[in-house]
């Protein structure tokens, strides 16, 4: 059977490190606030002029080398981000351009933290259907320029990083599906209804006025995010369970079958009991948040190849995804790296 593995995983942070106590200095919060409520010790923010398409293709380049291919072997780029270039094109088109493979296709995907998720879906069905054989998914984000840096917008702006995480799949016959590396499948939900609850109103077409953007938007902060804490940190808890225990169910694996898990970095605190809720034990979960805070898209890929590099993630372990963001959107995925 034509299954997708993934064959490359590459990340790229920019090098300027924004500690919490670097944090204290314009924001009105406190290291032991950041660190008890999230677990995040700092996070790294890009340079002026360093977009969301530029952390992408340092990762990507990373992730095409580990896997022995140039761009040019490429059939498609799936490119997950909340933060793009520009309003439109779509991001991805830009970092083609940047690879210099002009006239693969290329698919944004507007899903938040679970866009890495709903982007190795479509890789794997693309691939299923044997319309491509390699495709490259990216998930980045700039944050640092679109959040409030006033004491209004700091539940947000404490939590998102910059960062980027990219991973090549790549069409392979699977003979033995006990033992192949492949994405065995996933599943993944959307509810609108808690769309309002962590999101960036502006600019938008929906917000009632003749121009997107203008003096009344930018003074109410509505081109920042704005979220409900409290009830984002429940739903996540809750669907990220529900999601992770019906795919492993689904795969007829059970916890202590999985060697790995990575979640999406939004909150420690999510992780842990996510983790607890499922009898998972702590050190099958890899956490990268402490140091990258929360890079939206690219949490995943870039805690895999974190785990990759520190020996924790190896060929041929069996790997639970799990992610909840803003949509809301949730889902989970299992497969042998
Ligand atoms: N520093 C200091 N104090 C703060 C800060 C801060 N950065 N932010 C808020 N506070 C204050 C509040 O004003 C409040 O003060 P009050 O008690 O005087 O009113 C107090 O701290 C407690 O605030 P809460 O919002 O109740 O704090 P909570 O324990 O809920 O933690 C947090 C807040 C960390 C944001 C948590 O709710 C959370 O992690 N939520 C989920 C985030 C998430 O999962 N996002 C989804 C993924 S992101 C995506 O998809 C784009």
């Amino acid at each position: 059977m034509l299954r997708a593995e993934i064959i490359g995983v590459g990340s790229y942070v920019p090098e300027r490190v924004l500690t919490n106590f670097d944090m204290e200095k314009f924001l009105d919060t406190s290291d032991e606030w950041i660190r008890k409520r999230t677990g995040i010790e700092q996070r790294h923010w890009a340079a002026v002029g360093q977009s969301t398409s530029d952390l992408a293709l340092q990762a990507s380049q990373d992730a095409l080398k580990s896997a022995g291919l140039s761009a040019t072997d490429l059939d498609m780029i799936i490119f997950a981000t909340l933060t793009p270039d520009h309003f439109f094109p779509g991001t991805g088109c830009f970092l083609q351009e940047k690879l210099g493979v002009a006239g693969i296709a290329t698919l944004d995907i507007r899903q938040q933290c679970t866009g890495f998720l709903y982007g190795l879906s479509i890789a794997d069905h693309f691939i299923r259907c044997g319309t491509y054989k390699k495709i490259l998914l990216v998930g980045s984000e700039v944050h640092s320029s679109g959040l409030d840096r006033t004491t209004r917008g700091r539940d947000v702006t404490v939590l998102f990083g910059d960062g980027s995480g990219a991973v090549i799949l790549s069409a392979k016959e699977v003979r033995n599906p006990e033992k192949d590396s492949f994405v065995l499948g996933g599943e993944l939900h959307a509810d609108g209804r808690g769309a309002k609850e962590l999101w960036v109103p502006a600019p938008g077409s929906a917000l009632g006025r003749a121009d997107r953007v203008d003096h009344e938007v930018l003074e109410a902060g509505l081109h920042y995010p704005q979220m409900n804490g409290k009830k984002v940190f429940i739903a996540a808890v809750t669907k990220m369970a529900e999601s992770l225990t019906n795919c492993l169910e689904e795969h007829g694996v059970t916890v202590q079958d999985v060697d790995r898990f990575f979640f999406h970095q939004a909150n420690l605190r999510i992780n842990d009991a996510v983790a607890e809720q499922l009898s998972i034990p702590r050190e099958k979960v890899f956490n990268t948040i402490q140091k990258f805070g929360n890079t939206t898209a690219a949490t995943i890929p870039l805690g895999m190849h974190e785990a990759l590099k520190a020996g924790e993630l190896k060929k041929g372990m069996l790997v639970a995804l799990a992610a909840f963001g803003s949509g809301y959107t949730w889902g989970a995925s299992l497969l042998r790296y």
